[in-house]
Formats: C-alpha cells, sequence, structure tokens
C-alpha cells in the first residue's frame, strides 16, 4: 500500500516527487484530473489491463510504462523515468490499484476524452473566449499560479509533441472539464476557437531524442 500511495503523491504533485523527469511545472493531476478518476479527463481506472496495446503514434505496441514515459517525454516536457525507477514503479502500482476492480480488457466507460463533431477553430473568436472564460485563473500570460492553477502555454506548460498539442483534444478536454468552476458552459464551437487561440501562443519544444516514446 505504501507504495501506491507513494504513487498517488507523485500523481498529484509530479515536479516535487518526480522534478529530475519533469521539464515544467505540470502534474499529472493538471490533465488527468481528480488524481486520475474524472471521467473524460483521460482516467487511470481501469486502465492497466489494456496493455499491452497498439499505439498509433509510436507505430507499435507499447506497455504502460511506455505510457507513462510517453507523457514524461511530452506531457511534462521533460525525459522518461527508466522502468525499474521507484518513481515509474509507484506510478504503475497506482494506476494498478485504480484498476483493481477491472474485468480484463474492458474500458471504463469514461475513458479517455469525450467525442466532439470536427469544427474549424478560429482564434479570433477563442482569444475572446480565452479572456472572458479562462484568463482569470490561467492568466492573460497562460502562466497561470503553479502548482494551484497550471500553465496553458509558456516553459512551465506542456511541449508540442504532447496529446494536448492537438487542438481537437483540447477541445474535448475543454468542453467536458473547463471552466473548472462551471465545466460545460462552452459550446463546441468556443471549446474549438479557444484551443485554436492557446495553440498559436508559445511552448517549450519536445525533445526528438525521446521520439521512440
Ligand atoms: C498536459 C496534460 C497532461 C499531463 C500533464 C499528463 N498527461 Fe497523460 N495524457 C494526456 C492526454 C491528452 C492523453 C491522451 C488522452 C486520449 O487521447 O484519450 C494522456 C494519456 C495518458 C495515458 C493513457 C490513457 C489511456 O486511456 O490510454 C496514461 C497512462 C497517462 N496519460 C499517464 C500520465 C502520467 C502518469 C502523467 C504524469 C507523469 C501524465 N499522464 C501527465 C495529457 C496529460
Ligand atoms: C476557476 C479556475 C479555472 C478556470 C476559469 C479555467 N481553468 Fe483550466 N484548469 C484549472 C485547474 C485548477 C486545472 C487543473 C485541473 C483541475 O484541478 O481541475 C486546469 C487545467 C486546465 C488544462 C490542462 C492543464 C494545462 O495547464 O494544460 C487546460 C488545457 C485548461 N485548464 C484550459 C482551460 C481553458 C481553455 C479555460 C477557459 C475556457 C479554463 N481552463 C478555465 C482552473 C481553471
Amino acid at each position: 500500500m505504501q507504495i501506491v500511495q507513494q504513487g498517488k503523491k507523485i500523481f498529484d504533485e509530479t515536479p516535487k516527487y518526480a522534478g529530475q523527469y519533469v521539464g515544467n511545472k505540470l502534474s499529472c493531476n493538471d490533465c488527468h484530473i481528480q488524481s486520475g478518476t474524472a471521467a473524460y479527463a483521460a482516467p487511470m481506472i481501469d486502465l492497466a489491463g489494456l496493455f499491452p496495446m497498439y499505439n498509433k503514434r509510436a507505430g507499435h505496441v507499447i506497455s504502460l510504462q511506455n505510457r507513462i514515459q510517453e507523457c514524461f517525454a511530452r506531457s511534462e516536457a521533460g525525459r522518461p523515468p527508466a522502468e525499474d525507477s521507484p518513481e515509474m514503479q509507484a506510478l504503475v502500482a497506482y494506476v494498478r490499484w485504480l484498476s483493481r476492480d477491472q474485468v480484463k480488457g474492458r474500458p471504463y466507460p469514461g475513458r479517455g476524452l469525450v467525442k466532439l463533431p470536427p469544427l474549424e477553430g478560429d482564434p479570433v473568436r477563442g482569444k475572446a473566449v480565452y479572456a472572458r472564460e479562462c484568463a482569470g485563473c490561467h492568466g492573460s500570460d497562460g502562466a497561470g499560479v503553479p502548482p494551484v492553477l497550471p500553465a496553458v502555454w509558456g516553459p512551465d506548460s506542456f511541449n508540442d509533441g504532447a496529446g494536448m498539442n492537438d487542438p481537437n483534444k483540447m477541445a474535448a478536454f475543454v468542453i467536458h472539464n473547463m471552466p473548472q468552476n462551471h465545466p460545460g458552459t462552452l459550446t463546441p464551437q468556443e471549446a474549438y476557437d479557444v484551443s485554436a487561440f492557446i495553440h498559436t501562443m508559445p511552448r517549450p519544444k519536445f525533445n526528438p531524442a525521446y521520439k521512440n516514446y
């Protein structure tokens, strides 16, 4: 159980407990909301038994450890912890614990992100949505107030190889989970627009040395 608790700590406060692998100020928990238990915020519940699985980006079958390494190299703008590192072992123990009731091979109903109709985002409209709905927490400079309010662009944010750097994925994340104090109030078009705006802003570069992740 101690290793599961350590895994949850790393998940909730990644820069603090796994700092050597993190290049920004994001925790897993900033995207995988409520310690990885919120539906449609890519939850960890009932996930462990789905691995090993085929990964489109990698082009081959990956383990749960590989998938976590991928989020370190991209979403955390850092570097992948080795499979036998204490940090990786603790995170895997935590995800397995959240998957303890899984019926083998069956995904959690709230897995991944919501499906949105494909729309074209407009960054000019999105700038106004951001000012009205997001800047109060994430700042007009996108920097937030880490670790409480995460950065959405700039040096403390995810890099340009991250899943969240896909405007469609961000729109799907945002429409279900943001604004954090009244989620579900944006239209699909507003979610695409604000995501298009955020994607015009600078962020860390993905390190191609980690292209296998
Ligand atoms: C900037 C946001 C962000 C951060 C920070 C982040 N992730 Fe992710 N993660 C994502 C997105 C987006 C996906 C893909 C969701 C999808 O496409 O369904 C994902 C997918 C995953 C998956 C696969 C989920 C599935 O359903 O297949 C795992 C496991 C995972 N992340 C673990 C982690 C861990 C552990 C950390 C912290 C070390 C972390 N992530 C940090 C955004 C993030
Ligand atoms: C009331 C404060 C608040 C508002 C308003 C808000 N957010 Fe967030 N946002 C958060 C917090 C806190 C998190 C971390 C996850 C959590 O705890 O819910 C987060 C996480 C995120 C993330 C994933 C982590 C990251 O930094 O990349 C994105 C993307 C995001 N918000 C975008 C938006 C957008 C777009 C809007 C406006 C439509 C918005 N947020 C409005 C507080 C807020």
